[in-house]
């Protein structure tokens, strides 16, 4: 049998501090009802720590799970677009808090699609023999980047992280093909101008430049379209047909973004995994998270098929259609948790909103 990459373990990690819709209806002009209803979503995580952080507790829950240890993995990626910072990547700097010492590490930027981007390129490493058993870390401190002042994008985004530990197997398991697109023309729809080089060395933050641009019902339709075409295009790498499938498993961007391509699939309710009301969007970290639920959830079985599949930023998308092999519960538990916090989410927004209050002063965006 070929060899390819399948899923051994996996683990999540979920800020304590939530920032619910009752906060949100404080802070800019919105409704529970209106969110809920337009996005599916009821609350998200605000991190009081740092990406390395929630990636380390994700990572230790998927090694564990895996029945593994630390030393056994020999290459981690890391998907993400809110890196600690660009050099170290995100993943040395969890290699070393880890301890991974057998590991190259390098980071992934395809935005949301970060997560399937990472899985395809981690399974292919495995099936070219360059590595045996890869972690993969959804890691993301999307408030940093958000504006809480800004109604049509603060009330979508949440931080998180979720991973999961790729083994080599011949089992028939594993990544069975894959779809990963691209088109840089419509990068414009989705853009976070304030983590890169671009412009003068004394440029100082600027709330009317340093905040996310984002065109909702562009990237809406873009999302639709692109994530119904390209589960299309894995399924029939793969020869499997749309009522094969026994669970998808989707970025969490909006419900009805998820909703609307999985219906363009006929690809019924029930076969759709969604924890999005609690999470909201955590880009990269998104899929993991879900995957982690959907799997203590027992909605996931030895021998199922279920395809991974996301758009993001970039404009990217992608898909993977894997068969999933005979682990379903986890080998080990990590002891380790996140530090706990009294600060409320207020406390932990007061800086953006502080930033960012210049802006819609003079503004009515
Ligand atoms: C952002 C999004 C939820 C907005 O939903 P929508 O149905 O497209 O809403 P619109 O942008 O058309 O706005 C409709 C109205 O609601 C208003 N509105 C926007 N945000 C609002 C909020 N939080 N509360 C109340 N009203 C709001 C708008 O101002 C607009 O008012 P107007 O008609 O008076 O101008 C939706 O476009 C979306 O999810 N897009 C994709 C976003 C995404 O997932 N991005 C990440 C990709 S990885």
């Amino acid at each position: 049998m070929e060899r390819r990459g399948t899923i051994t373990g996996w683990g999540k990690c979920v800020p304590p501090v939530k920032l619910t819709n009752a906060d949100l209806e404080q802070l800019v002009d919105t409704t529970d009802d209106w969110i809920v209803e337009r996005t599916g979503i009821h609350e998200r995580g605000i991190s009081h720590v740092e990406v390395t952080d929630l990636a380390e507790v994700a990572a230790h829950r998927a090694i564990a799970a895996a029945g593994l240890t630390v030393e056994d993995i020999d290459l981690i990626i890391v998907a993400t677009v809110t890196p600690e910072i660009s050099c170290p990547s995100q993943a040395c700097t969890l290699q070393e808090r880890l301890g991974a010492w057998n590991a190259g590490a390098f980071d992934i930027n395809a935005a949301c699609s970060g997560w399937v981007y990472g899985s395809s390129t981690a399974s292919a490493m495995i099936e070219a023999g360059v590595a045996d058993r890869v972690l993969l870390v959804g890691a993301e401190k999307l408030h940093f980047v958000m504006d809480y002042w800004d109604r049509s994008t603060c009330i979508l985004f949440g931080d998180g992280a979720g991973a999961a530990v790729m083994e080599a197997s011949t089992a028939g398991d594993g990544v069975l093909a894959h779809d990963l697109g691209a088109d840089g023309g419509e990068g414009k729809t989705m853009v976070f101008p304030t983590l890169g080089t671009r412009g003068e060395i004394l440029r100082e933050r600027d709330p009317a430049i340093d905040r996310l641009h984002f065109e909702g019902q562009n990237v809406f339709k873009i999302a639709v379209r692109g994530m119904e075409s390209s589960v299309r295009r894995a399924l029939e790498r793969a020869d499997i047909l749309p009522e094969d499938v026994d669970l998808v498993v989707p970025h969490q961007a909006n419900a009805r973004i998820i909703n609307a391509a999985t219906r363009r699939l006929g690809i019924p309710p029930e076969k759709v995994m969604m924890n999005i009301a609690n999470h909201g969007n955590s880009a990269a970290a998104s899929i993991p998270m879900a995957l982690n639920d959907a799997l203590d959830e027992g909605r996931i079985s030895a021998g199922d098929i279920v395809v991974q599949t996301a758009f993001g930023g970039g404009v990217t998308w992608g898909s993977t259609v894997i068969r999933w092999g005979e682990r379903t519960t986890r080998v080990g538990k990590a002891d380790i948790e996140l530090p706990p916090t009294d600060l409320t989410v207020f406390d932990l927004l007061a800086d953006n909103r502080a930033f960012f209050a210049p802006y819609h002063e003079q503004s009515d965006d």
